[in-house]
């Protein structure tokens, strides 16, 4: 089964994508996550993005597309995908739409993870992340057992540039202008599904896990 998940920064995307992933034996593709890794490995898509999400802003549409056909074409044979962060953008969404056609590949449903701007902000703040596994904590709602270590593998955890205050806010801007569209976008295809996302992960993944069940 194949989703798509939608939702603003901090939400919890990433978190949930991952838990379903392990429990679901499904693969997670989260774009931002996948354009850390260009910048880390020093590729020219990573010199391209580096600045772009440092400011908070969108990478463009056509970069990102390609970056995620690419890995989409990787996983024909998987147990079904997350789309984590993408698309992004309508634009995203149309031409990803022309890919599911061309490849025959079929959407099950695309998840929104809805929550208050004070929660976004609170989480984000709070956020650090496993630079080894990618194992994403929070330092009050998802402490790791050690402080500052992660529990996977003892790496140190890091901050990501972009969760600084201000930059925060500039996502959420640009979240508003131009990724809440595609919640109407999916909508009229008969293809959304929201999530109320303010309880702790535990309660958000059973509701999570009871609308997975419900849409296979
Ligand atoms: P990306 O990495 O995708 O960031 P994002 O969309 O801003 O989403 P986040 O990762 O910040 O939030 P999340 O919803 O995954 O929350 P998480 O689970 O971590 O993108 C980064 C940048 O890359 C973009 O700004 C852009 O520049 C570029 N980019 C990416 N995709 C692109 C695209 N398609 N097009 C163009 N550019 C693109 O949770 C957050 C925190 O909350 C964590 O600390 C977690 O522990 C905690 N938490 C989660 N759920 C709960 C809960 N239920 N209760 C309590 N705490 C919780």
């Amino acid at each position: 089964m194949n989703l798509i998940f939608l939702g603003p920064p901090g939400a919890g995307k990433g978190t949930h994508a991952k838990m379903l992933c392990e429990k679901r034996g499904m693969m997670q593709l989260a774009a931002g996550d996948i354009l850390r890794r260009n910048i880390k490995e020093g590729t020219k898509l990573g010199a391209l993005a580096k600045d772009v999400i440092a400011r908070g802003e969108l990478v463009s549409d056509d970069l990102v597309n390609d970056m995620m056909f690419e890995e989409i074409r990787g996983l024909k044979n998987s147990k079904g995908f997350i789309l984590d962060g993408y698309p992004r953008t309508i634009g995203q969404a149309e031409a990803l739409g022309k890919f599911f056609a061309k490849e025959k590949i079929q959407l099950a449903a695309a998840i929104n993870f809805d929550a208050s701007e004070d929660i976004l902000v609170d989480r984000l703040s709070g956020r650090r992340g496993c630079p080894k596994c990618g194992k994403i904590y929070h330092v009050r709602n998802m402490p790791p057992k050690k402080d500052g270590v992660c529990d996977v593998d003892g790496e140190k955890l890091t901050i990501r540039k972009d969760d600084e205050p201000e930059t925060i806010r500039h996502r959420l801007k640009v979240y508003h202008e131009s990724t809440k569209p595609l919640i109407e976008y999916y909508r009229k295809k008969g293809l959304l599904h929201n999530i109320p996302a303010e309880g702790d992960a535990e309660s958000v993944q059973k509701v999570l896990e009871k609308l997975f069940e419900k849409i296979r």
